[in-house]
């Protein structure tokens, strides 16, 4: 396996994982990259690593480079083990690295998680000279670790930004013009949702220190290097961060006997009645990843559950868990669902909805057994009058 040139004298040398299916729940049903790239300059520097089961590819994608025990510096810029994971690996192959990390959380991470190596911490504003380039580090703490840091190169404009922009998208393709663009920027932004969303704030502080830089490559730790498209991507970081929802509505439900996926198929109906486009998902159809990237950019979410052992449905119970700790902003909705008897769920689930940080618009949708005629007519009505 060869590194691939991006400008010159440095490489991506990272690596592809077509099989990824899930990260850590996520389903990433295109696998992903872990990027790392090489710089050749008076001293060699590695920026990140890869997953540990993919250290092979690394070294040797450096070997069709250079020996890697000639690299001087090994950049972290964060200590998660998908970027983190071959340090201990790379540390025997290249004896005279110094491993660069943020203080005090980087070098924290990387030595409960790799023991004592070759550490270097350093703070926001410092510059690192590697010979003809400078590297700038910025540390963008919470997005999405204590620990995370960008590295920028002045001389080369290239912002090395890890997660930030990031896709799980495995690709031959290294740049973002090369490859399938609706599919890179959907792939963004389920990243976004899933990884970032929870860290709004902390994304518009990133980008406003990022404002002032001239930046000609965004080289992500995840997917393709944006090259053509950084202004659309910052774009959408701006709208995300900002918690930007559109008039779009979803309907997640759960059903036992089909009466609350009636209620469901009528609300969502009716919000396109109301003109107000609506997706509907069965929670045992679809994954939690993919709803909740819908979710992110829908004004209106109602969920629906029929009552269980006087429980809400597992399936929605885990389903607005995920919600809550993503904590989504900007959003309106309400509760449904049919029961037998007790008929609990429905209220469980407005709280959840309230503990998600859900307003909620419309008082919740409790019907027991078999939805009648009027009683959809009704909820149509009322939907109308949002
Ligand atoms: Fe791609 Fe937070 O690791």
């Amino acid at each position: 396996m060869k590194a691939v040139e991006i400008k010159k004298n440095i490489y991506w040398v990272g690596a592809i994982d077509w099989s990824m299916r899930s990260f850590h729940g996520y389903q990433t049903g295109r696998g992903t990259t872990y990027n790392a790239y090489l710089i050749l300059d008076d001293k060699i520097t590695l920026i990140d690593t890869v997953k540990e089961q993919f250290a092979g590819e690394l070294l040797e994608r450096i070997s069709s480079v250079i020996e890697p025990a000639k690299i001087d510096y090994i950049i972290s810029n964060h200590a998660e083990p998908d970027h983190s994971g071959s340090l201990g690996i790379l540390a025997r192959h290249c004896p005279k690295a110094k491993i660069i990390t943020t203080l005090p959380n980087g070098l924290k991470g990387l030595k409960d998680r790799y023991g004592e190596l070759a550490y270097e911490g350093i703070k926001a504003g410092d510059v690192l000279s590697i010979g003809q380039r400078k590297l700038q580090f910025v540390p963008t703490p919470m997005l999405h670790w204590p620990d995370s840091m960008v590295t920028y190169c002045p001389e080369e404009k290239i912002l090395f930004c890890n997660d930030a922009f990031g896709q799980h998208l495995a690709s031959g393709q290294r740049f973002d013009e090369d490859n399938d663009l609706p599919t890179v920027f959907y792939e963004a932004k389920k990243y976004y949702a899933n990884i970032l969303m929870l860290y709004g704030r902390q994304a518009q502080t990133a980008l406003q220190a990022l404002n002032g830089l001239d930046i000609q490559l965004l080289a992500t730790g995840h997917g393709v290097i944006w090259r053509k498209h950084i202004p659309d991507i910052l774009a959408c970081y701006q709208e995300w961060s900002a918690g930007k929802v559109s008039q779009r509505a979803v309907v997640v439900f759960d059903s036992m006997w089909h009466s609350t996926e009636t209620i469901a198929h009528t609300v969502a109906e009716a919000f396109e009645q109301r003109g107000i486009p609506c997706s509907l998902y069965d929670i045992k159809e679809n994954h939690l990843s993919d709803i909740v990237t819908d979710i992110f950019t829908s004004k209106y979410l109602a969920v629906g559950s029929p009552t269980i052992n006087n429980q809400m449905m597992p399936t929605i119970a885990s389903f607005l868990c995920y919600l809550r700790g993503l904590s989504p902003k900007n959003h309106v909705g309400f509760a449904f669902g049919s029961y037998g008897w007790g008929g609990q769920s429905i209220a469980q689930v407005e709280a959840e909805l309230k503990a998600a940080g859900i307003e909620i618009i419309l008082p919740n949708i409790r019907i027991a057994n078999i939805p009648t005629a009027e009683q959809l007519a009704k909820i149509t009505e009322s939907i109308k009058n949002i």
